[in-house]
């Protein structure tokens, strides 16, 4: 997968240290060349020795190592690699490279290089949430740089939350998908899937029936063609894909607050089961069965996602892909769905429990636009995403 392809990995201080040496294994399994560069910091986690024996090659630790000038220099070092990779990335790495600080052998190999960035953020949840690493966050994807991670869970420190560096595995699909030589490479693609969640009380939440498999399909197919996949998805049943950057979200609400974060895109594929409805005022107590009644929930309406964005004034995806979940009328209510909501196409399905979609592994669709619908035979969701990639790919393309 990765034959031929050399990466160059920085790994900075922290105890996720150790799963980049598995990260080395990983990638010459893959056919790739790793040359290792290791920060002071990172080296009080992992010893050169193990670094460079793993790699099977020396690792770069000095900025003004002469040896090294003198046979390649650090600009040309940064420069032969086809990705940079950094794992993990700390909170100072992250904010040397977003104020474009040049003091030690890693800063100076990012701050020279033109090509592609990977980080693999690891750092204490505190850290990672602070406002200023939140900036620096933006202000590297604004740069260019891509993030795989962090990913939630018990950490180091004891402490629980973001923060842990993403795994091995998921280090490496998102090289792969970096480095794929794809129809999107260099396409930024936003999805949403899931269904949400629309609290009642604490404890209590309205759904629907949404697993999130075709969206999370889609992601993935996406992903193969090599598009840089920002996946917005609320509590769904299946895993996101690797590889992706994975903004989970509960409510309807916060699905429009991430999916307006992740913007400017060059395409958005709206596939999460959305609310149409919230509870107008949602307790912030558990509410008691009472001797006066039965509670009465008033509703709310939610923002309708899909339609906002497919009517941006500025800043509008060059293709907005809703999708339809229709039990009758399929092809007559999905068009003029897509004429009230203002985007390209419409994938329109017919989820009447008879035919099994809604929480099951195919799907039979329509693809609507404005040539049109397009009638595509049964098959699994995987298949019915990787055409659906293949088609935003020739549109972006056209
Ligand atoms: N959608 C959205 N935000 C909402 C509701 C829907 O972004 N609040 C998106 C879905 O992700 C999907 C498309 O709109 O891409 C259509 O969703 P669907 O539930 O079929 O349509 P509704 O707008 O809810 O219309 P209706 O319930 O009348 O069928």
């Amino acid at each position: 997968m990765l034959a031929g392809k050399h990466i160059l990995l920085i790994i900075g201080g922290g105890i996720a240290a150790y799963k980049s040496l598995e990260l080395i294994r990983r990638l010459q399994d893959q056919g790739a060349r790793v040359t290792p560069v290791l920060t002071k910091a990172g080296a009080e986690f992992v010893t050169p020795l193990s670094v460079s024996a793993l790699a099977g090659t020396a690792v770069h630790q000095e900025l003004f190592d002469l040896t090294a000038e003198a046979e390649m220099g650090h600009i040309q070092l940064s420069r032969s690699a086809d990705l940079l990779v950094v794992a993990p990335a700390t909170a100072d790495l992250m904010a040397k490279m977003a104020q474009g600080f040049a003091n030690d052998l890693a800063s100076t190999l990012l701050l020279a290089t033109d090509t592609p960035v990977l980080l693999a953020p690891a750092m204490n949840v505190r850290m990672w949430e602070h406002p200023a690493t939140q900036r620096n966050l933006e202000t590297l994807k604004a740069d260019g740089v891509s993030f795989v991670g962090p990913n939630e869970g018990s950490m180091a420190c004891g402490e629980f939350g973001p923060g842990r560096m993403a795994e091995p595995d998921e280090i490496l699909a998102a090289i792969a998908a970096k480095l794929a030589d794809g129809a999107l490479k260099g396409k930024r693609i936003l999805v949403t899937s899931g269904p949400t969640h629309e609290p009642i009380d604490p404890v209590r939440y309205i759904a629907n029936r949404s697993s999130g498999a075709q969206g999370a399909a889609v992601a993935r197919a996406l992903r193969d063609l090599g598009a840089e996949v920002v996946f917005v998805t609320g509590p769904a049943e299946v895993r996101p894909p690797e590889g992706v950057q994975v903004v989970p979200v509960e409510s309807a609400r916060e699905m429009e607050a991430a999916v307006q974060q992740a913007l400017p895109a060059d395409a958005g594929v709206f596939a999460a089961a959305v609310a149409d409805w919230r509870v107008a005022s949602a307790s912030d107590r558990k509410l008691k069965k009472s001797k006066d009644g039965l509670p009465v929930l008033e509703f709310a309406e939610n923002p309708d996602i899909l339609k906002t964005v497919s009517q941006m004034k500025q800043g509008r995806p060059g293709l907005v892909v809703g999708f339809a979940a229709e039990t009758n009328d399929v092809i007559e209510n999905a068009t003029a769905k897509r004429k009230r909501k203002g985007c390209d196409w419409i994938v329109a399905n017919d989820v009447s429990p008879a035919t099994g979609i809604m929480g099951g592994s195919e799907n039979a669709v329509i693809l609507i636009s404005d040539e049109g619908s397009e009638e595509w035979p049964r098959m699994g969701k995987d298949e019915v995403a990787r055409k659906l990639a293949e088609r935003i790919a020739a549109a972006l393309a056209g």
